[in-house]
């Protein structure tokens, strides 16, 4: 792994965070797709939620930055591209765009909006849900910690944009879109397995600052710096999620 970059795979995404697809139900009840409708999924992963879309009979294109979860989702058989969220390459050609847990990834959310923008027909949606405010708090501040006592700069190494909901209405207003709703959600996330799971899904970005045989001593460190908070009595590791969900429509000029 290069240094600051998140990688990702689809066995171990599968493995560790299929809730991640499961609990995107209520946005794609939020987006509430119509059949023959074109839609673009924005940071589509392995393209378990994307599959949902195709089966309300929408006409769907996928894109992720990551080559692997991109091969994950040809392999369902999807028309899956690998395209950046900051460089989307579409003009007026989308009913909708639909994203679940993939903005915060994309810390020019400007240039995103933007793009999502260009990428709508006039009059079309852009409805998504994604890490806000203090979306795994407690996690990104021990992660911080971590790098910070080993001379790195943790909060240079954080990757991720949560912002709130006056925030995001904002860079939406300003891109043309009139927001129809946006609240964030806290959503205390039970894990499938320990918190080491979730740190090796989703921590690649600060650990790959260290060297490989300081991963498994940082990742001891943070998992004992949340363990009261994060773990229940019968063992139970949780995540601490807040979501930012929203639903937007284009109407201004662009
Ligand atoms: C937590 S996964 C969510 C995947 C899927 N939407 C789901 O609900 O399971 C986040 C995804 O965002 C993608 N991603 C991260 N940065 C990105 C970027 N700059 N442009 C496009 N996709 C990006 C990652 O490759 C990853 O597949």
């Amino acid at each position: 792994m290069s240094v600051g970059r998140q990688s990702w795979h689809p066995e171990r995404y599968a493995r560790n965070a299929r809730f991640v697809s499961d609990l995107g139900a209520p946005v794609l009840a939020l987006l509430a797709p119509r059949r023959g409708e074109r839609i673009l999924d924005l940071g589509c992963g392995d393209g378990a939620l994307t599959e949902k879309l195709l089966a309300e009979g929408a006409e769907v294109v996928a894109v992720d930055a990551s080559p692997e979860q991109i091969s994950g989702a040809q392999a369902r058989g999807l028309d899956a591209r690998v395209m950046r969220g900051e460089a989307l390459e579409f003009e007026q050609e989308f009913d909708a765009v639909f994203s679940n847990a993939a903005l915060h990834w994309m810390k020019d959310a400007d240039a995103v909006v933007e793009g999502v923008a260009r990428a709508l027909k006039p009059g079309g949606r852009f409805v998504g849900e994604f890490g806000g405010g203090d979306n795994v708090g407690r996690l990104r501040r021990a992660l911080i910690a971590a790098l910070d006592r080993r001379g790195h700069d943790g909060a240079a190494a954080d990757p991720w944009y949560f912002p709130d909901e006056a925030e995001y209405e904002a860079k939406l207003a300003a891109a043309g879109f009139t927001v129809e709703s946006i609240e964030l959600i806290p959503r205390w996330t039970p894990l499938p397995g320990s918190i080491d799971g979730w740190l090796e899904t989703f921590s690649g970005a600060f650990l790959s600052h260290l060297l490989e045989e300081q991963h498994a001593e940082a990742m001891a460190e943070v998992r004992e710096a949340v363990r009261e908070e994060l773990q229940d009595e019968e063992g139970r590791w949780h995540a601490d999620y807040v979501r930012l969900r929203f639903a937007a429509q284009l109407t201004g000029a662009r």
